[in-house]
C-alpha cells in the first residue's frame, strides 16, 4: 500500500523533529525542509536521517523555485508547516526577521502549495491539507480569573512574534476562504521537552543552573503559561493530519497551567536531587526587568478540539519536567553543538540586558 506523504517544514527544529520521528513511526513517508537557522540542527533528525522513508533538504520555504521542485518530486498529501522564527525576545530585538520568515515566506509557501494542489486529481485534491502550526499567543493575554481562550476570542497579539504568527495564520485561512485551499490551523500552548534550543525558559534555566549561573526570571515571575510535552504535541499534530477539517482551527492545550516562578522552583527541586552536592538551585533565582509587552497569562479551552481529534495529553507537567531534565543532563553532545554558532553571542546580549 502507498504510504501517505507528509512535507514537514521546520522539521530540524524542536517540535518539527519530534513530529518527524512520530510521523515516521506511524508509517508516513516524510520530506523535511529546513533552512537550518540557528535553532535547526541535523542532530535533531539523527534517527530520521537513517530512515529510508525520510528525505531532507536544506532550503528556505521562501525560495519558490526550490519549493516548487520539492512539491514536484515528492508530491505530498499533507503539508505540516512549522518553519518559523520562534523566540519572542528575538522578535523584540528585530521584528523584521519575523515578518520575513513567518509572514512573507509563509505566503510564498502557500502560493506554491496552492498551485500544486489545484493540479491534483480529485481524490488526492480532496485529501490534501495544509496544516499551519500557530500559537496561543495570537489571542494576547488573560487575567488570572478570566476564562480560557476559545475559538471565538478576538486576536490581540502583543509581541512581534505573536503578530507574525497571527498574520501568517490569517493569510493561510484567506487561502481557504478565497480559493478553497484546504488550510487547517492549530493553536498550541507552550511546548517543552528534549532538543529545545536553550534560549526558551526551561532549557535556559537548566543550562544556566548547570553552569553555576543566575536564573533570571522576568518581572515578579507570576506570569502563567500552559505547558505541553513535545511528544504530546507531535501526537496532536498526527491527529490533525488524520482528522483535521479543511478551514478548521483547533486549540490544543493541556490544562497544565503554572506560573513561571513555580515552574522554575519545581525545576530547581528536581535539579537538587539530580545533581547532589551542588547548592540549592533556587538560591540562584533572580528577578529581572520585565519583558516589554509581556503577556500575563495564556490558557486555552481545548475541549472542542480534544473531542473532535480524540486527543488527550499523556505526559503531565511534573513527569515531563523530569524527562526533560534527564535528557539535558545526558546529552552533552547536543548541547555542545548548539553552544557553538550564534548561541554565545546571543547569551552575551541576554546577560547584558539582564544587568540593566
Ligand atoms: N515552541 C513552542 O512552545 C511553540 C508553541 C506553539 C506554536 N509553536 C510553533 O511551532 C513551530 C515550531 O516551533 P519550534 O519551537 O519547534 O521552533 P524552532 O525554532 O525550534 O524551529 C523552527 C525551525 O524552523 C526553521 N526555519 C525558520 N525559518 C525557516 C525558513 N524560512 N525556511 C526553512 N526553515 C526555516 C529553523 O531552522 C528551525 O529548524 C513554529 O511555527 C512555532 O511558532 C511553537
Amino acid at each position: 500500500m502507498r504510504k501517505e506523504k507528509l512535507l514537514v517544514t521546520g522539521g530540524a527544529g524542536f517540535i518539527g523533529s519530534h513530529f518527524v520521528d512520530a510521523a515516521l513511526k506511524a508509517g508516513y513517508a516524510v520530506f523535511t525542509v529546513d533552512k537550518l537557522d540557528y535553532c535547526g540542527n541535523l542532530l535533531n533528525l539523527e534517527n530520521a536521517l537513517a530512515n529510508r522513508s525520510h528525505r531532507f533538504l536544506k532550503a528556505d520555504i521562501g525560495d519558490t523555485d526550490q519549493m516548487r521542485e520539492v512539491f514536484k518530486s515528492f508530491r505530498p498529501d499533507v503539508v505540516v508547516h512549522l518553519a518559523a522564527q520562534t523566540h519572542v525576545d528575538r522578535s523584540i530585538d528585530d521584528p523584521s526577521v519575523f515578518i520575513q520568515n513567518n509572514v512573507v515566506a509563509t505566503q510564498k509557501l502557500l502560493e506554491v502549495s496552492r498551485h500544486y494542489w489545484e493540479r491534483l486529481k480529485s481524490v488526492r485534491k480532496e485529501r490534501f491539507r495544509f496544516i499551519y502550526v500557530s500559537t496561543d499567543e495570537v489571542y494576547g493575554s488573560l487575567k488570572a480569573d478570566e476564562k480560557s481562550f476559545t475559538l471565538n476570542c478576538p486576536y490581540r497579539p502583543a509581541s512581534p512574534y505573536a503578530a507574525s504568527k497571527a498574520a501568517g495564520e490569517m493569510i493561510a485561512l484567506s487561502y481557504w476562504r478565497t480559493f478553497g485551499f484546504p488550510t487547517v490551523v492549530e493553536h498550541a500552548c507552550n511546548n517543552y521537552g528534549p532538543r529545545q534550543f536553550p534560549e526558551k525558559l526551561i532549557p535556559l534555566m537548566i543550562e544556566r543552573a548547570r553552569s553555576g549561573k543566575s536564573l533570571p526570571i522576568y518581572g515578579n515571575g507570576e506570569n502563567i503559561r500552559e505547558w505541553m510535552y513535545v511528544t504530546d504535541h507531535a501526537r496532536a499534530l498526527l491527529a490533525i493530519v488524520q482528522k483535521g477539517r479543511a478551514g478548521a482551527t483547533y486549540n490544543v492545550g493541556t490544562g497544565d497551567e503554572v506560573s513561571n516562578i513555580k515552574l522554575v522552583r519545581a525545576l530547581c527541586t528536581l535539579m537538587d536531587s539530580a545533581c547532589p552536592g551542588l547548592f540549592p538551585f533556587d538560591q540562584a533565582i533572580s528577578f529581572v526587568a520585565d519583558r516589554p509587552g509581556h503577556d500575563f497569562r495564556y490558557s486555552m479551552d481545548s475541549r472542542q478540539s480534544a473531542k473532535e481529534l480524540g486527543f488527550k495529553p499523556a505526559v503531565r507537567l511534573i513527569d515531563g519536567l523530569h524527562k526533560t531534565l534527564a535528557w539535558y543532563l545526558e546529552n552533552d553532545k547536543w548541547l555542545d553543538s548548539v553552544r557553538s554558532g550564534q548561541y554565545p553571542e546571543w547569551m552575551k546580549r541576554y546577560e547584558e540586558k539582564d544587568a540593566h
